[in-house]
């Protein structure tokens, strides 16, 4: 059972921090969480298509309409204290957002499990790199493969697809030998991400879930920090 409480542990208690975060990171960035009551999928149904492999590449103009956006308001818009924290603070981070705010706050080494808007991959070839890269080459709006000319998708991984084996076999790492493993802005929902908390836990780490949302996070929480990760996560960094 986990007990809620307002703060953090004091960081000097820990060697290695991981953090696991989730679109609730990035709302102050404007960008939107996708369930709950002013969710993505609850207020617009059909970006849902864009999220599902089964309809590529019928729904790759969607696609760039839903994920292309989100990547360029997060940019526009830049990283959130909370992503500053966890840069500041030297955590490890692994994200399920592809909005690129990590790497832009400092954590260039964040694992983007669930890929990266800010990356095109070619439906033909093998070609794979940043998205601006195939809008140049294209000339008009549909984005097409420097390489071979053929339309690119954003790089971000869709339901119906894995995840890259390498970018998964890091997080479990990461996550198998932290010592402070924190969830931030997700609603655990979605494996196999949803079973990096359990192997934290199992591995012997404190794991903590910050949200907004009071309720009991699962049996993998020993804590719930019940806030919003902008001020839970700044004040950490500061204190
Ligand atoms: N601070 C912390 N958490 C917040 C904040 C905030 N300011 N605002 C919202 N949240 C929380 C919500 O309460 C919710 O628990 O963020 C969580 C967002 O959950 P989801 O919308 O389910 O997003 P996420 O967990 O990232 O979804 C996982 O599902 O749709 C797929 O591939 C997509 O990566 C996504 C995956």
């Amino acid at each position: 059972m986990s007990t809620a409480g307002e703060r953090l542990p004091p960081r000097a208690q820990f060697d290695r921090i991981v953090a696991l975060t989730g679109a609730g990171i990035s709302v102050a960035a404007g960008l939107g969480t996708f369930r709950g009551p002013d969710g993505l999928w609850t207020i617009a149904p059909d970006v849902e298509r864009a999220m599902h492999a089964q309809y590529v590449p019928g729904n790759v103009d969607l696609m760039w309409q839903v994920w292309g956006g989100m990547h360029e308001r997060a940019q526009e818009a830049g990283p959130t204290p909370a992503h500053r924290a966890l840069a500041a603070v030297g955590a490890e981070v692994i994200t399920q957002n592809v909005d690129g705010l990590h790497h832009t706050a400092g954590s260039v080494d964040a694992i983007e499990i669930h890929g990266s808007a800010g990356r095109a991959r070619c439906l033909l070839c093998t070609w794979d790199g940043p998205a601006v890269e195939a809008a140049r080459a294209s000339g008009d709006p549909r984005p097409r493969c420097p390489r071979c000319g053929e339309l690119v998708r954003p790089a971000v991984v869709l339901f119906g697809e894995s995840l890259d084996e390498a970018a998964l076999a890091a997080a479990r790492r990461a996550a198998a030998t932290c010592d402070l493993f924190l969830a931030v802005g997700t609603s655990g929902r979605v494996a196999p991400a949803s079973w990096l908390a359990p192997l934290a836990r199992a591995a012997g780490a404190m794991v903590i879930n910050i949200d907004p949302v009071s309720g009991d996070p699962g049996p993998a929480f020993h804590r719930q920090v019940t806030g919003d990760a902008q001020r839970v996560l700044a004040e950490w960094a500061e204190s």
